[in-house]
Parts: C-alpha cells; structure tokens; sequence
C-alpha cells in the first residue's frame, strides 16, 4: 500500500481548485497527484515529473486508465529544470507545487539499483540511470574526498575510518553492489551503533545517494527559481526528510517573505503519530509551505 506522506496537510496547504494548474515535482507513485488531480478536475493541469523514469512510466499506466478530465503532462525530468519543461510545454506560470523529496519506498524495494544496505544490489544509487553511479563515484574520489563527502552529507562521525576501507578494498578489488558497501562499513565500524536502532551503513549510504544525485543542488536551483515558476496566489508545498533539507527550504522561504511571500507554516508541520504508526517512512517529514501575493 503507497502512503503519501502528509497528505491532508498537504492539500490543506495547497487548496488545489477545479481548473487551476498544479506541478508535482517529485510524482513517483502518484499519492499527492492522484489526489490533487481529483481536486482541480474538471479542466485543471498537472504536471507531473519524476527523474527516475521507471516511476513515471508506471505513474503513466496508472493515470491512464483513470477517467479524468484534466490535462496531465508526465515527464521524465528533474524538477531543477522545471523552468526549461515548462517552456517547452507552453505551460504558464503555476498556481501550486509539490515537493516530496528524496527516494521512495518502491525505489527502496523494487528498484534494484542499491538505494538499500539491507540488499545486495548493483551499487548505482541514482534516480537517472543515465547519471554517474555510487560504483564509479567511490572509484573516482580520494579518501579524503570521500570522508568529506560522507561527513558533509550525514554527519558520519567513522566517516574517515569508512573512507579509508572504502579505498583500500577498491585498491584490491572494485565494490560492485551495495551490500558490499554495506558489508565493509559493518566491518569498520564494530560495535559502534549497537545500542541505538541505527544500521552503521545508514549514514554513509544517505551520503553517497545526496552527493550522487546533487539533492542539495536541485533543491537550491528550485528555490532560487521559485519566483519565475509560480503565479499570483500560488502556493509551494516542500517535504523534506533531513535536517539539510530543511535548512534550504527555511532559509530560501524566509528570504522569499521579504518579497511578496506569505509563509504558512510559521514552524513546520510533522506527522501526526498515528501516521507515523502507519508509515514509518514518515517519521523524520518536515512540510512547509508558501503562498504568493
Ligand atoms: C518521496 S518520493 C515522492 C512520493 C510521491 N509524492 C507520492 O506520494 O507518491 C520522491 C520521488 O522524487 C523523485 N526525485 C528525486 N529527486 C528528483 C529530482 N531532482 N527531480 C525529479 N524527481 C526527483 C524520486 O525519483 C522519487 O520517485
């Protein structure tokens, strides 16, 4: 079963209204777009852009043989190019936007692309297939690039111990799947996440996934690019899932609210616990949201 983190909150936020045009940056499964297309029907627009272009062909699928009467524009992009999308599409500013950031749960499971420590997987870690691998990326990196890398990311406290085994092993032999990834950082650090609930590959493999995929990066040129994306009256909905996310979006919507911005999420909302009960997943979401004047 696919939960939509923050649903209600969400929509509440964004108050999609039948004919408005709404984009959901990050669709993945569909659980905000499905219910926001719902809401601006009949006559509205979404559109819809995963960069991970398995998601949008099964988001394809499964919008298609639903019954709406609404535009709906799916893309295999990544929402920092939104601004390029639009205009190739002919689409006018936005009245809302969504971002749910970060990977998915099917992309965790199903994806075979190594999101996960728990699998033995090829070690790629990225949502464009197209993209530089994790693989390749451990090979290119010294080990002091790479320490930095894993501290910056996740705060890693074993990030240089990890670092150097990371390199030493690929002096031998090349690390070709996450489980091996996983296995050497289990080795390095012994014992020390034994107490809490905390698997030891748990940081470095955040690390390497935002570095990877330049998260911080696409986030930074959606929020910088905010103001020439979205209409009079529109709103922005981000959810973010770490503390460097959250950062970026404080900061860019706190900058914004000196221009014609209304914050709505003076703090931001979390998940209810019976959510959280729910879907685990959900526990470390932060949403907050904008509207502009
Ligand atoms: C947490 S999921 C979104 C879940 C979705 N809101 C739902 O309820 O079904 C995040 C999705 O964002 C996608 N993604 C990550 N970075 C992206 C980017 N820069 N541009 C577009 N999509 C991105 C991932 O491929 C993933 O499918």
């Amino acid at each position: 079963v696919h939960n939509p983190v923050l649903l209600n909150e969400v929509i509440s936020l964004l108050d999609p209204q039948p004919g408005k045009f709404i984009i959901d940056g990050t669709a993945d499964g569909g659980g905000h777009a499905e219910e926001i297309l719902k809401r601006i029907s009949p006559q509205g627009t979404l559109l819809a852009l995963d960069w991970d272009e398995h998601m949008v062909r099964r988001l394809r699928l499964k919008l298609g043989i639903q019954n709406h009467d609404c535009r709906v524009v799916l893309r295999a992009e990544n929402y920092a190019c939104l601004a390029e999308v639009m205009k190739n599409e002919k689409l006018p500013k936005a009245d809302g936007l969504i971002l749910d950031l970060g990977f998915s749960s099917e992309q965790v499971e199903n994806s075979g692309r190594g999101f996960s420590f728990l699998k033995d997987e090829p070690l790629y870690m990225v949502y464009d297939p197209e993209h530089r691998p994790v693989k390749t990326i451990l090979k290119e990196l010294t080990e002091i690039e790479l320490a930095d890398v894993i501290y910056k990311f996740s705060g890693e406290r074993y990030s240089r111990r990890i670092a150097k085994a990371i390199k030493e092993r690929i002096r031998k032999e090349p690390i070709e799947t996450s489980g091996e990834l996983a296995k050497i950082i289990r080795r390095t650090v012994p014992g020390a996440y034994e107490r809490g609930r905390i698997n030891p590959a748990t940081r470095t493999f955040q690390a390497l996934r935002i570095y990877a995929n330049d998260e911080l990066g696409n986030l930074q040129k959606i929020m910088k690019d905010l103001p020439k994306l979205i209409a009079k009256g529109g709103r922005v909905a981000v959810i973010s899932f770490h503390s460097l996310e959250d950062k970026i979006v404080k900061e860019a919507f706190k900058e914004l609210s000196q221009k014609k911005v209304e914050v709505l999420t003076k703090k931001p909302l979390i998940p209810s616990r019976s959510e959280i009960i729910k879907n685990p997943r959900s526990r470390s979401a932060k949403l907050r949201a904008v509207r502009f004047l």
